[in-house]
């Protein structure tokens, strides 16, 4: 049996109203297990409740309904048990931006109560897993957001925590910072630590995560590995047709019945079709004439668009 680490049933979450109106049911009565070892994704747009989430697992907001066990204990009772064993990465950056990047390091584990030898020798270690060892003297505010992103890492792994909760980790960052961060994560799983990830973008999640939930106005909406989810909701391949905007929509009309399923956004037309060519082959057969026309493998990004007529991001 796998080691169930986190076991949430009918989590909800229900904010107060920010400054009057009705309250906000970010989180609507979600099931999830996540066990040892595993990478878990939380993917889905902005405001699908995935913060909300990820909060109430951190044990730093308190569940409004439901279950949520996390390593065993119940966070209304057993908090700071469980936030001795967590590491927790949130949306923005929390560090302090007038100490040097050591001196976060060394705070946080102070928080934790270690001794000063073991604080200080692990600062070296995670100083070097963030690839900053040449920056430990640098002031926080003089560091690119990648860096920030490592280092609160970094800083989020003093206590050396079982589980490390990453609340969009990569958002806002350029392609090699984020591929950096990718490979710094990727060690962290072989490493044997239980991995709980927010994003928005398909290609963190088909990168990082072994099991994703495809989250949506605080619903699961679907479940399963980035390879399960693309079988069972998409077609092997996509074809992507582009037309002058004035004659796209006679172009969908055109089109339509090739493929499986045909989803037109503004500016493309894309046909679901195991066999991209066949369904290409078929699109000049209609006599339409697409300006570019490109077959892909479905993605997750499909998947989204798929269950809620929606892309990811806007
Ligand atoms: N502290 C809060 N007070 C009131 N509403 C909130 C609060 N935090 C989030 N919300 C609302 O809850 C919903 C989900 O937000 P969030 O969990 O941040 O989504 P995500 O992280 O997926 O973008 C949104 O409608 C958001 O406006
Ligand atoms: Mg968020």
């Amino acid at each position: 049996m796998a080691d169930v680490l986190i076991e949430a049933k009918g989590l909800r979450k229900v904010h107060a109203p920010r400054g009057g109106g009705a309250p906000t049911e970010a989180v609507a009565g979600i099931d999830f297990t996540v066990t040892a070892g595993e990478a878990f994704g939380f993917l889905g747009p902005n405001g699908a409740g995935k913060s909300t989430t990820m909060r109430m697992v951190a044990a730093v907001s308190p569940i409004s309904g439901g279950r949520l066990s996390i390593l065993g204990m119940d966070p209304a009772t057993h908090g700071p048990q469980i936030r001795a064993r967590l590491g927790s990465v949130p949306q923005d950056d929390t560090l302090d931006t007038e100490l040097t990047v050591r001196e976060n390091l060394l705070v946080y584990g102070r928080y934790f109560g270690l001794p000063r030898a073991v604080i200080r020798e692990r600062a070296a270690q995670l100083l070097e897993f963030a690839r900053l060892e040449d920056k430990a003297d640098e002031q926080v505010e003089a560091l690119s957001g990648g860096m920030r992103r490592r280092l609160t890492i970094a800083r989020s792994l003093v206590n050396q925590p079982d589980i490390l909760l990453l609340d969009e980790p990569t958002t806002g960052l350029d392609p090699q910072a984020r591929h950096l961060l990718w490979e710094r994560l990727f060690r962290l799983k072989q490493q044997g630590v239980t991995l709980l990830l927010t994003t928005h973008y398909m290609d963190e999640a088909e990168q990082l995560c072994d099991r994703i939930v495809v989250m949506d106005h605080g619903r699961i909406v679907a479940e399963g590995s980035p390879r399960q989810l693309i079988t069972t909701h998409c077609t092997r391949e996509v074809l992507e047709l582009r037309f002058p905007a004035d004659l796209q929509a006679q172009a969908a009309e055109k089109v339509a019945g090739i493929g499986d399923r045909l989803e037109a956004l503004p500016d493309r037309l894309l046909v679901y079709a195991d066999d991209g060519e066949d369904a290409l082959a078929a699109v000049h057969r209609t006599g339409a004439e697409p300006l570019t026309a490109l077959v892909r493998r479905a993605g997750l990004e499909d998947v989204f668009l798929t269950l809620t007529g929606r892309t990811l991001v806007d």
